[in-house]
């Protein structure tokens, strides 16, 4: 299995998978409530905390991708991350993103993601990605309706019940 920890590059964008130095910027990024806000995940509570789940991350080791860090090309720490994420329990590939809300606005989480469904399908050669979302989250939604995904239902999540979000390989075509 060939192990991508460099991701996709935009105009504005390179991502790659996070390391021990980005355990600042997660932290700033998952102590945010303002970005955390639709996540129902916990604050990440310290940079230790940070660093510990950088190192304990399993993705790239176990699916030869994961979420990657956001970095602008023009330099400066991690600005967020997106990426792709095998859901055993729907055998689904989901794509998800979160920026800090400085870089909120400007397009950078559909550029992201757009270059994220394309290294998905021409690279991994995936058939289809999902996404997850809460009904209040209305800028992750518009996110992935400009990405061209389509609706597909409401599934059971994680507690919670999430619209799931559908596009196959070559639908942007
Ligand atoms: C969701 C998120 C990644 C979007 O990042 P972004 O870089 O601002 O996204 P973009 O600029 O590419 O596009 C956002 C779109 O949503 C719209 N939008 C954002 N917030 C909105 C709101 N509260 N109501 C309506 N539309 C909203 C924007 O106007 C834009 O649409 P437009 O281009 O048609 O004007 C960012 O808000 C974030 O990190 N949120 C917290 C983490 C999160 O919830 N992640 C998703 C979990 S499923």
């Amino acid at each position: 299995m060939e192990k991508h920890l460099t991701g996709p590059t935009t105009e504005r964008l390179t991502m790659r998978a996070m390391t021990p130095d980005d355990a600042e910027a997660f932290y700033l990024l998952n102590s945010n409530a303002d970005v955390m806000r639709f996540t129902h995940e916990p604050l990440c509570a310290s940079v230790d905390d940070a660093r510990e789940a950088i190192a304990a991350y399993p993705d790239f080791d176990r699916y030869g991708y994961g979420r990657w860090g956001c970095f602008l090309n023009t330099g400066g720490p991690m600005i967020g991350f997106c990426g792709l994420k095998y859901l055993p329990e729907f055998d689904a590939v989901d794509i998800g993103y979160r920026l800090l809300p400085k870089h909120w606005g400007r397009g950078l989480a559909t550029e992201a993601a757009l270059a994220t469904i394309a290294f998905g399908f021409d690279t991994l050669k995936l058939d289809r990605i999902i996404a997850l979302t809460i009904a209040e989250n209305t800028g992750s939604i518009r996110v992935l309706e400009k990405i061209g995904m389509r609706r597909d239902g409401t599934v059971e999540y994680d507690g919670l019940h999430p619209l799931k979000y559908v596009i196959d390989a070559g639908a942007n075509s």
